[in-house]
């Protein structure tokens, strides 16, 4: 998701007392993580629903992430950081430390000649190894058929047991907080693809 710089962009980052940095939380509670949180609806939900989880918002793009520090700066949460960058880049204070990873509504990059960049390819479950504690487990959530059957081959592959599959998430009774994409595609009528998938961490 690419925008224009909100006005306060700078101001709200620099004012920010969430960003992640290397002190992570201040209790052993699990670290969950949203790679590509864009306007933050769905880790800000999480945070305030579960205060006894430790949530990691990572965006790459500075503008969006500005919108979501804003909206969370209107709550008093301790339990949510955000890190602005591209998780490929992540920092290595954050190894080992996360026990699930949400992939929501990831850009689904069309193309063959771009699969390497869609966030289930091999070599980003490759490298979420680094970041996982004890297990490996990603949720992932999209509207997108051909990302959602690309993913799920993807995490059989690379050795990942589908714990859940639903190709009509909205038509289960599971727990579902949305996401800003989740609302609006299916306000147009797509359906909401969910896999939740685990592995044992290579040693
Ligand atoms: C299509 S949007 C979905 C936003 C949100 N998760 C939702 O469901 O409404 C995907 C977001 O992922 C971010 N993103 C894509 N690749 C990323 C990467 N490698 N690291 C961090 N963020 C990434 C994009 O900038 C964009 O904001």
């Amino acid at each position: 998701m690419r925008m224009r710089n909100p006005k306060y962009m700078n101001d709200v980052i620099n004012n920010c007392d969430f960003l992640l940095d290397e002190n992570l939380f201040a209790n052993d509670n699990p670290i969950c993580m949203e790679i590509g949180m864009g306007k933050g609806d769905f880790i800000l939900n999480m945070a305030l629903e579960n205060p006894n989880i430790n949530y990691i918002g990572v965006e790459k793009y500075s503008s969006v992430a500005s919108i979501a520090i804003k909206k969370i700066q209107e709550y008093e949460l301790t339990n949510i950081k955000i890190l602005i960058t591209d998780i490929i880049k992540a920092p290595e204070y954050l190894y080992h430390q996360i026990d699930t990873i949400y992939l929501n509504f990831s850009d689904p990059w069309p193309k063959k000649k771009h699969a390497k960049r869609r966030l289930t390819h091999e070599n980003f479950l490759r490298f979420y190894n680094n970041l996982f504690k004890n297990k490996c487990h990603i949720i992932m959530k999209t509207d997108n058929d051909d990302l959602y059957q690309f993913s799920k081959d993807s995490f059989i592959n690379y050795g990942y047991k589908i714990m859940e599959d639903y190709g009509d998430l909205h038509k289960t009774n599971i727990h579902n907080i949305q996401t800003e994409y989740e609302r609006k595609f299916s306000e147009l009528g797509f359906t909401i693809k969910y896999l939740n998938v685990e592995k044992e961490l290579d040693k």
